[in-house]
């Protein structure tokens, strides 16, 4: 059937016929927030880049955090800064290490509130890298005994999900051995299992968590953006080894891939709308050369219309304010 007797404006008419036929509905229950805990009290520093986002001492991630959960956000991922960085990035696998720390309060203020801790070595190595560096090259498989030691020390803790971001062969599998040996088989693994090595995360290693690689790149293990067949190589290793929810970041540019993902393999898929997707954003709507809210509304929508079941958001604060209000006016 064709026109005239067909015509699609009939159901963009009103915005109550819109409304019926609106196939993505985004959610609070879509999103997770990043969030970053220093050592110390009453710290609540914005992070430059990241507008709207703080460095936080447990106190006031708690404090934070109540807020969370009045928004009806059902998780926080976590990362930390440590006291002190070293060459094997102690403080990621210490048992009082800042991140071990705030789950546990976390876990103690507000049991319900899904907490999933970031498992990587470059915010606590003095190099910046994602794992052991010998000879200028970042080596795998040692890299794993330390991920899963940092893994275990989240479990022990209390972290629900436990979210290995180093892009090493093998984390999966390392990570729910090392879980399962200790009696975690109920953590949950969600893998940043295409990760690519994007331009758009400045932001995060320059002010979030101020672990700039000191050399190279970190094109050695994370992914060629060229790249699609490797990507579902990836996920279906993570799968194997045991991956309950799967990661492609960034996820803008990613969305292609997001799809396919979610097509073939039909598991959890979260996005991660990374630090420089949520800055230049942020940067367009100050200079007021785009309405920011606007646009989040637009991008995370789009992201989940391209079948992303997850977004981890700088934004998931501002959109789920936004869409309590639009609940509340109807
Ligand atoms: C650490 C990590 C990074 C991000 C999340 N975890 C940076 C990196 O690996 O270079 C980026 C997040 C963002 O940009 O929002 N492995
Ligand atoms: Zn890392």
């Amino acid at each position: 059937m064709s026109f005239p007797t067909q015509r699609l404006r009939r159901t963009r008419r009103r915005e109550a016929l819109r409304r019926m036929v609106k196939e993505t509905k985004l959610s609070a229950d879509d999103l997770i927030f990043p969030m970053f805990v220093v050592h110390g009290n009453n710290i609540k520093n914005e992070i430059k880049s990241l507008p709207g986002n703080y460095h936080l001492s447990i106190d006031n991630l708690i404090k934070e955090a109540e807020e969370i959960v009045k928004l009806k956000i059902p998780a926080v991922i976590l990362f930390g800064l440590p006291a002190s960085k070293d060459e094997v990035g102690s403080e990621a696998y210490a048992s009082d290490g800042i991140v071990q720390q705030a789950v546990r309060a976390l876990k103690s203020e507000m049991p319900d509130l899904i907490v999933i801790t970031d498992v990587c070595l470059c915010e606590y190595t003095t190099h910046g890298h994602c794992g052991i560096v010998e000879n200028g090259y970042i080596v795998n498989d040692l890299t794993l005994e330390l991920i899963a030691k940092t893994a275990l020390s989240h479990a022990e803790a209390g972290s629900d999900i436990v979210a290995p971001a180093g892009m090493m062969d093998g984390s999966v599998q390392a990570i729910r051995k090392a879980l399962d040996e200790k009696g975690f088989h109920e953590t949950l693994i969600m893998s940043y299992s295409a990760k690519y090595a994007s331009n758009l995360y400045a932001p995060f290693f320059r002010n979030g968590t101020r672990s700039i690689a000191t050399f190279g790149d970190k094109k050695s293990y994370q992914m060629d953006y060229a790249n699609t067949h490797e990507a579902l190589r990836e996920v279906a290793l993570d799968i194997e080894e045991g991956a309950d929810i799967v990661m492609v970041k960034p996820a803008l540019p990613y969305l292609d891939i997001i799809y396919r993902v979610k097509q073939k393999f039909g598991v959890p898929v979260a996005a991660y709308n990374v630090s420089g997707e949520y800055a230049m954003i942020k940067a367009a709507g100050e200079k007021g050369w785009i309405n920011a809210d606007e646009v989040m509304m637009e991008v995370l929508t789009c992201i989940k219309r391209g079948s992303a079941d997850i977004i981890i958001t700088y934004f998931a604060k501002q959109a789920a304010g936004l869409l309590l209000d639009a609940d509340r006016q109807r």
